[in-house]
């Protein structure tokens, strides 16, 4: 059975907070119990932005004003997908409605789509093993520390999942595991003789992604139009004899990749937190 869990996002915070990434502009201040759109906000006035940079990019939408533009929203619209997996998002004077609330911010910003704009997330684990082989057991809990793989992003230099935006037309896992070998291993650059070394590695263990989570991501970059979801896939490494041995190379948008324990502190880009956490109740539990 294929298990999955939506981790509730009843509100954003990176999603309406401060100036809008790679831009200078302000968003518009979103108190906590503005965010709703049940709730009313009279003096409401998001500045409007969508990045130049994303004009005539293969992967961008036009504007809304074009009259070319015939989008099918919540739906699968052509190779691209419109739907949300939040259930019916509104469209409002011809435009998307973030379904999580007020951002502080209209237009895509830097997003290429209108609506939701679809990722998808690898999450790698394996325990950690002592010099000797044996699992390592945290001594505050008496419990055997997960650790998954993250990369460094280049954009902001945070630390998350090895993630990236599925292609037209791509399966939502194919997405992951390609995303995991351009920005882990760093495929780009691989040999073919890395390449069918992995291959034999890979084709078993990538088959059996366990989803953990599907749907919206508080990421720095959504707008009151345009936002991220994701779905994420657990794959586990249970004896550490297969990607748990691989040596890790960071590629594409990536500057750095490691194995990183699950702790209570930890620190990652957007919703990624609770999509590990959700992980580590799981296997945990198991
Ligand atoms: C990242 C994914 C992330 C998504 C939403 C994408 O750019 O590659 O890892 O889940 O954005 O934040």
């Amino acid at each position: 059975m294929k298990l999955i869990k939506f981790i509730m996002i009843l509100q954003h915070m990176k999603a309406r907070c401060g100036i809008y990434p790679r831009s200078t502009i302000q968003r518009f201040s979103v108190p906590d119990d503005k965010v709703s759109w049940n709730v009313e906000y009279k003096e409401y006035n998001p500045p409007n932005y969508t990045s130049a940079s994303i004009y005539g990019k293969p992967w961008a939408d036009p504007d809304i004003a074009d009259s070319n533009f015939k989008p099918n929203w919540n739906s699968l619209d052509g190779n691209v997908n419109r739907k949300s997996h939040m259930g019916l998002y509104q469209i409002t004077n011809g435009y998307p409605i973030n379904p999580v609330g007020r951002t502080g911010i209209c237009g895509r910003g830097v997003l290429g789509r209108w609506g939701p704009n679809h990722a998808a997330d690898p999450v790698v684990t394996r325990w950690k093993r002592l010099n000797n082989g044996e699992m390592e057991i945290d001594k505050l809990n008496n419990k055997p520390i997960l650790q998954f793989i993250a990369i460094k992003r280049g954009d902001t230099g945070e630390w998350a999942l090895p993630g990236g935006m599925v292609d037209p037309g791509e399966k939502v896992a194919a997405t992951a595991v390609r995303e995991f070998q351009e920005e882990a291993m760093n495929s780009f650059v691989a040999t073919e003789e890395q390449k069918a070394e992995w291959s034999q590695i890979f084709d078993k263990f990538f088959s059996g992604g366990v989803e953990v989570y599907s749907g919206y991501v508080d990421d720095p970059r959504n707008t009151d139009n345009s936002w991220m979801e994701t779905v994420a896939y657990n794959f586990h490494d249970h004896d550490g004899s297969t990607v748990g041995k691989l040596k890790l190379n960071a590629g594409d948008d990536a500057v750095g990749v490691r194995w990183v324990d699950i702790t209570p502190d930890i620190k990652l880009y957007a919703s990624h937190k609770d999509i590990v956490e959700e992980v580590s109740k799981r296997l945990t539990l198991e």
